[in-house]
């Protein structure tokens, strides 16, 4: 499974929409065909969104011939992409680099300056992997032999550059010979659970049950679920964690079951710009999703809904956060800080 892979000049795209029933591939050659591949969740997962807005920009400056336009041409790609999607931080820590890598090198001509570019997407890319293997490692610990692990979404290699998050821990647990069983919920509206973490775990050879959301508590309160795990989209300075809707429940759930709920998430998913969780933007999405069930509509027309794409998990509710840096606990402030200094660097947002 890859979500992603930038070749021959185009950035190529796994139609997430479209799975597990089609594999399609979206063939980019431009920013705007990754621009909406990101808003219509084609690709997505934070940092696999990050990456994709990153090579975006490589291709709006392989487009920009013009030497006379090519910086604002550039930053306008930058303005696109990163409108479409506002809560995965992913997203504008990869556009503050590659606005970073534009600036360090200005006055350099269009062929350097693309060069450059392309040099920092795949940096980003390589980053991405080497984080991934190195979270991944970390959360498998946490793992004990025979557990049942509930999650939340899709974490697996479909999100990243290679082994994903929460699901990459899951997985690498299985790899190393536990016996791990996944309870895999869902996750309405759009169905990452159902669609894309069954699949992930069935090609895998993973054993897994598939729940719908509602069914967390039940299967906690019978003895089957020995710790949550899940990904994130932003973690703030002091742990809060933004991930998709529905997770901040599993924590209540998890809480009151007297269960672990760990965060896996790559430190490019730090966010020490902000405080707390208070924030974090949360993305609503279109009605729609909520009106329909798997594309067939559900609802009576014209009704009243909300459609939060994410909510915020408050730290106290988190047994540890894991990033290549580590596994993080309580007080979460100074021990986030200081993975984000050892990982990534300081981000350039
Ligand atoms: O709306 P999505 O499918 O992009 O949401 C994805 C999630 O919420 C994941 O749990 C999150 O990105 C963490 S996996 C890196």
């Amino acid at each position: 499974v890859r979500a992603l892979e930038f070749r021959d000049g185009s950035l190529r795209l796994l139609d997430q929409r479209r799975l597990p029933h089609e594999i399609i591939w979206i063939e980019c050659r431009d920013y705007v065909t990754v621009a909406e591949a990101i808003r219509t969740l084609s690709v997505r997962g934070a940092p696999a969104i990050g990456l994709a807005a990153a090579y975006g920009v490589v291709l709006a400056a392989q487009t920009a011939r013009d030497g006379s336009t090519f910086r604002e041409d550039v930053s306008k790609a930058m303005e696109v992409l990163a409108r479409t999607r506002p809560t995965a931080v992913n997203l504008f820590y990869a556009l503050g680099r590659m606005r970073a890598a534009v600036e360090s090198h200005a006055g350099e001509p269009p062929e350097e300056l693309t060069r450059h570019l392309r040099a920092e997407a795949d940096a980003m890319m390589e980053a991405d992997q080497a984080a991934n293997q190195a979270m991944t490692a970390f959360g498998a610990s946490l793992i004990p032999d025979g557990a049942g692990v509930l999650t939340h979404c899709n974490t697996g290699a479909l999100v990243s550059s290679v082994l994903g998050t929460a699901l990459g821990a899951i997985r690498v647990a299985h790899e190393q010979g536990k016996s791990v069983h996944v309870w895999v919920d869902e996750t309405r509206p759009l169905l990452q659970g159902a669609r894309l973490t069954t699949w992930e775990l069935q090609q895998l050879g993973i054993p897994f049950t598939l729940i719908t959301d509602n069914m967390a508590a039940h299967f906690m309160a019978r003895g089957k679920v020995d710790l949550a795990m899940v990904g994130a989209d932003r973690i703030a300075a002091n742990g809060d964690t933004a991930n998709k809707i529905g997770t901040y429940g599993v924590a209540v759930l998890a809480r009151a079951h007297e269960l672990p709920f760990y965060v896996v998430a790559p430190t490019s998913t730090v966010d020490l710009t902000i405080p707390s969780g208070e924030a974090i933007t949360i993305e609503e999405r279109r009605p729609e999703e909520v009106m329909s069930f798997g594309g067939v509509p559900v609802s009576p027309p014209n009704i009243t809904v909300a459609n939060p794409a994410f909510d915020v998990t408050p730290a106290r509710l988190i047994s540890g956060i894991v990033t290549e840096g580590g596994i993080a606990t309580d007080p979460y402030a100074p021990r986030l800080s200081e993975h984000v200094r050892a990982g990534a660097g300081v981000p350039a947002r």
